[in-house]
Formats: structure tokens, C-alpha cells, sequence
């Protein structure tokens, strides 16, 4: 198995992540926060979990209780490329994306500047510094390279949250939920000049907290982490229910530590990543050539993306400690 540790260089990157907040975007967040908060230039946000508008409100009212009211956050795509989806996952996340917990309303307002826009100005103002964590459809990161396809080779890297290589579906029997929702912007992501590393269900649904980690965020001094903890409820209800798991996976959360180089990679293959474009039952798959799997760690030649198949164990303590440690 290859492992790949965390680095221990001089790390001058810095990070947006683009999300459809929901309750594992709010993990994923509050995560970025508390490890590397003042690394985090902006927030863009997405449909999917919930509408566009209900994300960008969830984010500026997050980004308020945890005291960084100064990030900025951009609204971004409110519907799929071929605008045939707008979100939501009410099941999955509650009406409001927050497991129907209410968050002090922020009286803040987003950017002017769209997400899109943000991300091309960016990607040139931190030119080879910036990475993207995509923890929605990468819808925005698409309209990104049509506006300026320079940015594929400005910008560091991009993980994606999002794929299923040898695990099931999750939206259908093979489609991941973020792919599923704009399997046409996912394909234009993956097959562009830019460094794409893509944080499937193989490796997210591995991850996880209880109803007892839950209860020690509620009870806990910080107001951001009992509010999470809070969410938590509807979330580990919904494993539950369609799963049969005690526990809810760590989706988003589990893509920015891999980021950010905080968890150590296990099993990593290096494929090109190819979309099902096509009207059928398997559209929104993610096709990765895992043939050469027996011979060791797949490297297929020429291949620019990146595939993580498994982290280290029991992620779910390090995040709590994480969230613990916030205001
Ligand atoms: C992904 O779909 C969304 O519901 C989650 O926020 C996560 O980004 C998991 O499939
Ligand atoms: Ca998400």
C-alpha cells in the first residue's frame, strides 16, 4: 500500500473552499477554521445541499458564530450547468441545510463578486499558491475555466470532494451526490490542465462520528461546536435511516485534511478521472483505471489526476478536537 505522509516543508499555500453548506460543509469549515483559519482567503458557495441563497446564508452565519465575520463569501452557480437541478438534499441536511437548527442570523451581506469571478481573481492574485477544496458540484470551478482558462495552470490544485470508484453510489447506485448533481462541470474539471485530486466516497465513507461525539460538541464551551453538534442530530438520523449506520461519514471534512496535508494518504491512485455523461443508469460515475491495482499503487502514465482511496484511521477524533477549539 502506498502511504503518503503529510509534508513537513514550508507551506505557503493558501485555500478557498467552495461549498453548498449543508451540515458536513459546516464540519468541513469549521475543521478549516480551527486547523489553518488564517490560510482561508474566501468562502465561495454553491447549490446543492440547498438552494445557492440558503448556502450563502448557512456560510455567512457559520463564518460569524466561529468570530471570522472578515472572510469574505461570493455567491455562486444557483443551478447545474444544463440547468436541469437547483438543489436540495432536505433529507440529508433538513429544510434549512442545518439539520432545522437555527443559526444566529449574520447581518452581513456576500460579495458583489460572484464565485466564479472570485476564483479566477484569486488564482491570479496568489498565482501558483492557491488551492480550491470543492465540497459541492464543482459547477462554479467550471464557469471559473470557461471565463479564464488560464487559471487551469495558476492555480495549485483542486480537490474535489466527490466520486465513487469502487464504493456505491450514494445519489444513485453508482453516481456520488456532488457529481450526480452536475456531471457535465465534474468532466470538465477532471479533464482540464489543472492538478484535480478527487476525495471519493472510497475513501470519506471510512470516516465518522457517533451520537456520543455529537453530545460531547453539544456540551462543550464553544458556541460553534455545540451548534454543530446540534446539526449532528438530523445528519446521524439520516445514516441511520437509509444506511443502518450508527454513524455519519466525514465527507467534506475529510477532503480539506487532505488539503491542507493534515491526514495521512493510505492509497492513492493517479488516473485520468472520466465522467458517465450519458442519459442512462450510470450517469454521474466516476471512471478511474484501477486494472493495474494487483501489480501496486496505479500510476497510469501521463495522468494528471489524483484519487484518494483510503486515509488513516479515526479522522472523526482528530475533527473533534478540531471543532472543540473554536469559539
Ligand atoms: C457530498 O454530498 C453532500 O450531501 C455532502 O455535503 C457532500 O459534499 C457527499 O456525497
Ligand atoms: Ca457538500
Amino acid at each position: 500500500m502506498q502511504s503518503i505522509t503529510p509534508s513537513t516543508e514550508p507551506d505557503d499555500r493558501l485555500f478557498v473552499i467552495d461549498c453548498d453548506t449543508g451540515i458536513d460543509d459546516a464540519l468541513a469549515l469549521g475543521y478549516m477554521l480551527a486547523r489553518h483559519g488564517d490560510r482561508l482567503v474566501a468562502v465561495t458557495t454553491v447549490f446543492g445541499n440547498v438552494s445557492v441563497a440558503q448556502a450563502t446564508i448557512n456560510t455567512l452565519d457559520l463564518l460569524a458564530v466561529a468570530g471570522r465575520p472578515d472572510i469574505s463569501v461570493h455567491t455562486g452557480a444557483a443551478t447545474s450547468l444544463d440547468g436541469a437541478f437547483a438543489g436540495t438534499a432536505h433529507r440529508v441536511h433538513g429544510t434549512n441545510g442545518f439539520g432545522g437548527v437555527a443559526l444566529p442570523t449574520s447581518a452581513r451581506q456576500p460579495s458583489a463578486e460572484s464565485a466564479p469571478a472570485a476564483i479566477v481573481r484569486l488564482a491570479h492574485e496568489y498565482s501558483g499558491r492557491l488551492v480550491i477544496i470543492a465540497v459541492g458540484p464543482p459547477t462554479n470551478l467550471a464557469i471559473a475555466l470557461s471565463m479564464d482558462p488560464s487559471i487551469a495552470t495558476l492555480i495549485d490544485e483542486v480537490v474535489v470532494m466527490g466520486g465513487a470508484v469502487q464504493h456505491a453510489g450514494n445519489a444513485t447506485p453508482v453516481a456520488e451526490a456532488n457529481i450526480w448533481h452536475d456531471p457535465e462541470a465534474a468532466q470538465r474539471v477532471f479533464a482540464s490542465a489543472m492538478r484535480v485530486r478527487m476525495v471519493p466516497l472510497d475513501a470519506t465513507m471510512r470516516q465518522r462520528l457517533t451520537a456520543a461525539d455529537a453530545a460531547q460538541l453539544q456540551a462543550s464551551s464553544s458556541a460553534t461546536a455545540r451548534l454543530i453538534g446540534e446539526a449532528l442530530d438530523h445528519y446521524l438520523g439520516f445514516y441511520e435511516d437509509v444506511f443502518g449506520l450508527q454513524e455519519c461519514a466525514l465527507h467534506d471534512p475529510l477532503a480539506v485534511a487532505v488539503a491542507v496535508g493534515d491526514e495521512s494518504v493510505l492509497h492513492e491512485a493517479r488516473s485520468p478521472i472520466t465522467v458517465e455523461l450519458a442519459n442512462g443508469p450510470s450517469r454521474g460515475a466516476t471512471i478511474v483505471d484501477l486494472r493495474r491495482a494487483y501489480h501496486g499503487p496505479v500510476a497510469v502514465e501521463g495522468a494528471r489526476n489524483r484519487v484518494v482511496l483510503r486515509t488513516e484511521d479515526d479522522f472523526g477524533s482528530r475533527l473533534v478536537a478540531a471543532l472543540l477549539t473554536l469559539p
